[in-house]
């Protein structure tokens, strides 16, 4: 199912079951995660990060993923897509037959190397072979490109370099390329200018803007790449989440934050802000996780019922 873009609508893609519970302490049961699954299904999310294929030593988290897609019903109008490193996850996320890949690499040496163990270079040289592989046998991909607009290792990159990859990517035939802005150092008015930059070069259709919260630029940096013309964004119910092979880096953008914007512009995503809200308030009482999101910690100072 693919969300076709009019001006005003926004595709949101729900990365909390993934990002989010990735670098959380508390290990979640399968249950509890095809229950968050179930949840945000609920209150509208149609494109849904479900789980990773990475190895379990590296991501315990992600561990019993290959479980949880097996317990999730099929449905027609709900993407649920799976994370994938490697040839080996790749195998691993077709032997549950996934039809929605998530790949990833970094637009820094560095972070790549401390987040998938190889160089660029041998990255790219596997994605070629794993999108053909995606291609034959007619899935849908994304690939995200990390660190696009600083790394902690390695500071400033260069946006050239991010197009560099992400037009390889393109061409190797992935549908959409994901810009990471891994630990949230994204300035409002680089973002608005690289995102505009790529949705000129790639189209609407084929990218989207990954943000964590970092910094608290996470709403503002969404509103100026809007106007920039990108209508896809990844978040995270509750702003939970971040990766575990970037220092310093926080929460993705919450969804319900995130929600709350696209409403003010009147822009339609399908999705309930105020169940969004409950899943991540429900996710504090039940997991135990702390929740980042201020839309939701307002929510909850206002009204005892959620
Ligand atoms: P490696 O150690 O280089 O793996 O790790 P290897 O190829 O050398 O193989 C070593 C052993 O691991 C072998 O087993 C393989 O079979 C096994 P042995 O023969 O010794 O028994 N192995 C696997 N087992 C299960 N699943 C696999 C797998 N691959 C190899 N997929 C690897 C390479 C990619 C596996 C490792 O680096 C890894 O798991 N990295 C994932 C790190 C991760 O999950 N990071 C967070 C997600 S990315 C992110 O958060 C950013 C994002 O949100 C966007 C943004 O914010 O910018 C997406
Ligand atoms: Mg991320």
């Amino acid at each position: 199912m693919s969300k076709e873009s009019t001006e005003s609508a926004v595709r949101v893609f729900e990365v909390g079951p993934r990002d989010g519970l990735q670098n959380e302490s508390e290990i979640l049961p399968v249950e509890q995660r095809v229950q968050l699954i179930e949840r945000l299904i609920a209150a509208g999310s149609k494109d849904i990060e479900v789980g990773s294929f990475v190895h379990p030593r590296w991501v315990p988290q992600m561990a019993a993923s290959d479980e949880v897609f097996q317990q999730l019903k099929p449905r027609d109008d709900v993407n649920y897509w799976a994370l994938v490193p490697n040839m080996r996850g790749l195998d691993r996320a077709l032997d549950v037959g996934a039809t929605h890949l998530a790949f990833f690499i970094s637009a820094s040496e560095t972070h790549n190397y401390k987040n998938l163990n190889r160089g660029i270079s041998e990255s790219l040289d596997e994605l070629r072979e794993m999108l053909t592989i995606a291609r034959d046998k007619g899935l849908t991909s994304r690939a995200y490109v990390s660190m696009v607009f600083g790394c902690p290792y390695e500071g400033d990159i260069d946006f050239g370099r991010v197009m560099d990859i992400s037009a390889t990517l393109i061409d190797m035939g992935t549908d959409m390329i994901s810009l990471g802005d891994t630990i949230g150092i994204g300035k409002p008015l680089q973002v608005r200018r690289d995102c505009k930059r790529a949705v000129d070069t790639f189209g609407v259709d084929h990218v989207a803007l990954h943000l964590h919260d970092t910094r608290g630029m996470g709403v503002t940096n969404a509103m100026v790449a809007y106007e920039a013309g990108m209508r896809c964004f990844d978040s995270s119910v509750g702003g939970i989440g971040g990766c575990p092979f970037a220092p310093g880096a926080a929460g993705n953008l919450g969804t319900e934050d995130l929600l709350y914007l696209m409403d003010s512009l009147d822009a339609d995503t399908g999705i309930d802000v105020a169940q969004i809200s409950k899943i991540a308030a429900w996710l504090e009482q039940e997991a135990h996780i702390t929740i980042p999101s201020r839309c939701t910690n307002y929510l909850q100072s206002q009204r005892n019922d959620i």
